[in-house]
């Protein structure tokens, strides 16, 4: 049988991080080429064909929306490669929810995609990212993975790029999408998908043209007494403010009086919370004339990258809501 042919962009991260020999910390990101990652992989080029591309070599706190905007072209351009079947993102882990969300808005393919990483870096004894390698190798082969949207890989376990979220600092198992569950497992190479995402991703995104800018949105922070000078501060220079509330989506009055005067002079909010599990619906009582937009069940971190793509394309308030709703 035809060998299949995989594409690996390398943007840096733990998985090509280097340190101590045998330590699992104070190592440097980004420092090794996959290359080396994928020397300990058995036979893997003997199985799959495989073209690699070092875009980047940054911690992934270095990937801003530039580097996503060139990351995305550049994914697009391998797809549209007739002989690429699949193409693999290495990627730190401390953004890769960013990312992953953000190509799954913008990238134009229904081949798969599937970002990966590792918690140890490759000096590690028992170092991961060879296996999540090994593992986004497979899937980005497998005939099922195709239009399912970007999909993150880590540690047998199969997440969509809109819901993956990393949920802990420290284990090897640091991935998770809040109570909506994973798209699925793997068993060394084999592959076993059980549900997908309903809502709209690559091909019939409407933000999978070429993009030349995204705009300038922050996330505001809310905790007891924080003080509602940072929303006019924020708002002075960013077209759009993702709250990220207690609670559903919640703060004080003096942060409602400001998101009303705000709204009024054209800043777009979003509702989030700074609970990770849960959903942000509408609400009465904190937002009552239905100036916010909800996130549903996106982060803070995955509304400000929804957002920064709406505020492209528009600036009314009900028709980003709709867009809320479906992406
Ligand atoms: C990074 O995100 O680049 C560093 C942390 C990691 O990859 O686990």
């Amino acid at each position: 049988m035809k060998k299949k042919k995989i594409a690996i962009v390398a943007t840096g991260g733990t998985i090509a991080g280097s340190g101590a020999a045998g330590k699992t910390t104070n190592y440097e990101a980004g420092t090794i080429s996959v290359d080396e990652v994928l020397a300990s992989i058995p036979d893997i080029r003997d199985r799959v064909e495989i073209v690699l591309d070092n875009l980047f070599s940054v911690d992934s706190n270095e990937i801003d929306d530039q580097r996503w905007l060139i990351l995305a072209e550049h994914i697009n351009k391998l797809a549209d490669q007739q002989d690429i079947d699949g193409i693999v993102v290495t990627h730190g882990t401390d953004t890769m929810e960013e990312t992953s969300y953000f190509l799954n808005l913008t990238v134009n393919t229904l081949k798969p995609v599937v970002l990966t990483g590792a918690m140890r870096p490759a000096t590690a004894t028992s170092a991961d990212g060879p296996f999540n390698l090994y593992q986004a190798i497979c899937l980005a082969c497998h005939g099922e993975s195709y239009n399912r949207g970007v999909l993150a890989l880590f540690s047998n376990t199969i997440y969509s790029g809109r819901d993956i979220e990393k949920v802990n600092n420290f284990k090897i198992d640091a991935f998770d999408q809040r109570s909506l569950g994973c798209l699925g497992y793997m068993q060394d190479q084999e592959v076993y998908f059980y549900t997908q995402t309903s809502k709209i991703h690559t091909i019939k995104s409407r933000f999978n043209k070429r993009i030349d800018s995204i705009k300038s949105v922050a996330i505001a922070f809310y905790y007891s007494g924080a003080d509602a000078k940072i929303l006019y501060d924020l708002a002075s220079d960013h077209e759009g403010i993702v709250i990220a509330g207690s609670g559903s989506g919640n703060y004080s009055q003096a942060w409602l009086k400001a998101i009303e005067e705000l709204s009024e002079k054209g800043t777009i909010f979003v509702r989030s919370s700074r609970i990770s599990q849960g959903i942000v619906f509408d609400d009465e009582i904190f937002d009552p004339h239905h100036l916010c937009i909800s996130s549903n069940t996106l982060s803070p971190q995955k509304a400000r990258v929804l957002l920064m793509l709406a505020l492209t394309q528009t600036h009314d308030r009900d028709e980003i809501r709709e867009i809320f709703l479906q992406y």
